[in-house]
């Protein structure tokens, strides 16, 4: 009957994510199979287990499996398992070199650590919209192969702004339990030294509690903070920060390499990559996807395998023309 326990705690700790519990549970199922004779078996577990250990550390990472917030973290985190990686972005030379150093050292987290350092873990991405902040976060849970959890800024700033420095100790006993990804999308709604609410002073002391909350993690999950709004944002922030980047509007080079990597299965023989680069200055990087999206539609729906450059050229003018509008 042993077995049969063993079993059930060994699928439930594979359920709750807890990795150490699962090892530690078929370790004891391999004394218990030594124990009743099955010394091969117990051998093949035991193996097994040194095999998982080696390839976690060997990675320099603590493979994450599947996990879901549960409670009231449910309605304040939301997650996911990006795919994502550098490569599928087009950046500038500097923001891809501080990016692959953040994503180096947490690849090397464990080396770190016993020199007694610890990797970047704390940043601040700001910049217009389309600019690619948010998935930059997808990105870096792709490439380090970790959950992201997206705050709730919504659930997290309710009306009765007492309840929101409770909301985010929760939210950073998560940091601090389970290793992700943590993005705060729209970070002004809780960094803005300024405030439209009534009670200023209720602001102001959730803000001082974050500051606290920031200063005091020292988990392994990387904390993500991203805004349009730099303008907004309290200075006593920016030195809680390990990195400050700047997303900026795509130049011309940048457009090109956007344009041929988001038609890149169709056709694109005929198109004048520097004139519709020209015409869609002032586009960001989410409104040339979007170009490039009606385009793809465009010779779906008539047939043709290619895009041509009139079509794309038309799809620019009316994304323009929508930028122009919102201005
Ligand atoms: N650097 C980039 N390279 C390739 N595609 C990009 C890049 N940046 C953005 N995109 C595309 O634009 C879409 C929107 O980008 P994203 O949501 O990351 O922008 P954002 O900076 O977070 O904007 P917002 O401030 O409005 O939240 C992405 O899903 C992606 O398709
Ligand atoms: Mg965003």
């Amino acid at each position: 009957m042993a077995i049969a326990n063993q079993l059930k705690a060994l699928l439930k700790s594979h359920v709750d994510g807890d990795n150490r519990m699962f090892l530690s549970i078929a370790m004891q199922m391999a004394a218990h199979e030594a124990k009743q004779g099955h010394g091969l078996l117990a051998k093949e577990i035991r193996e097994l287990i040194d095999q998982a250990k080696s390839q976690r550390s060997s990675a320099g990472l603590i493979a994450t499996p599947l996990v879901k917030p549960k409670g009231e973290l449910n309605n304040l985190l939301s997650v996911t398992y990006p795919k994502v990686r550098l490569n599928d972005m087009v950046l500038s030379l500097s923001i891809e070199t501080r990016l692959n150093r953040l994503i180096k050292e947490h690849q090397s987290v464990q080396k770190l650590r016993s020199h007694g350092l610890a990797p970047r873990k704390k940043l601040l991405l700001v910049g217009p919209p389309g600019t690619g902040k948010t998935l930059t976060a997808s990105v870096l849970a792709g490439e380090l192969g970790l959950p992201l959890f997206t705050v709730r800024i919504d659930s997290l700033m309710t009306k009765y702004m007492g309840e929101t420095a409770g909301k985010l100790r929760l939210i950073f006993d998560a940091i601090q339990q389970t290793r992700g990804v943590y993005l705060f999308d729209e970070f002004d709604s809780i960094g803005s030294q300024r405030s439209d609410s009534n009670d200023v002073g209720e602001v102001r002391r959730v803000l001082n509690s974050f500051l606290q909350m920031i200063e005091e993690d020292s988990s392994d999950s990387l904390l993500i903070a991203a805004t349009n709004h730099y303008e907004l944002l309290d200075h006593a922030l920016f030195r809680r920060f390990d990195d400050l980047i700047e997303y900026e509007l795509p130049e011309k080079n940048e457009i090109i390499s956007t344009l041929k990597s988001k038609l890149a299965a169709f056709q694109t023989t005929r198109i004048q990559w520097s004139k519709a680069a020209e015409a869609a200055t002032q586009l960001s990087y989410g409104d040339i996807t979007r170009v490039c999206e009606d385009a793809i539609k465009d010779a779906i729906i008539y047939d043709r395998e290619s895009v041509t450059h009139s079509n794309l050229i038309h799809s620019i003018k009316e994304r323009c023309a929508v930028r122009q509008k919102q201005l």
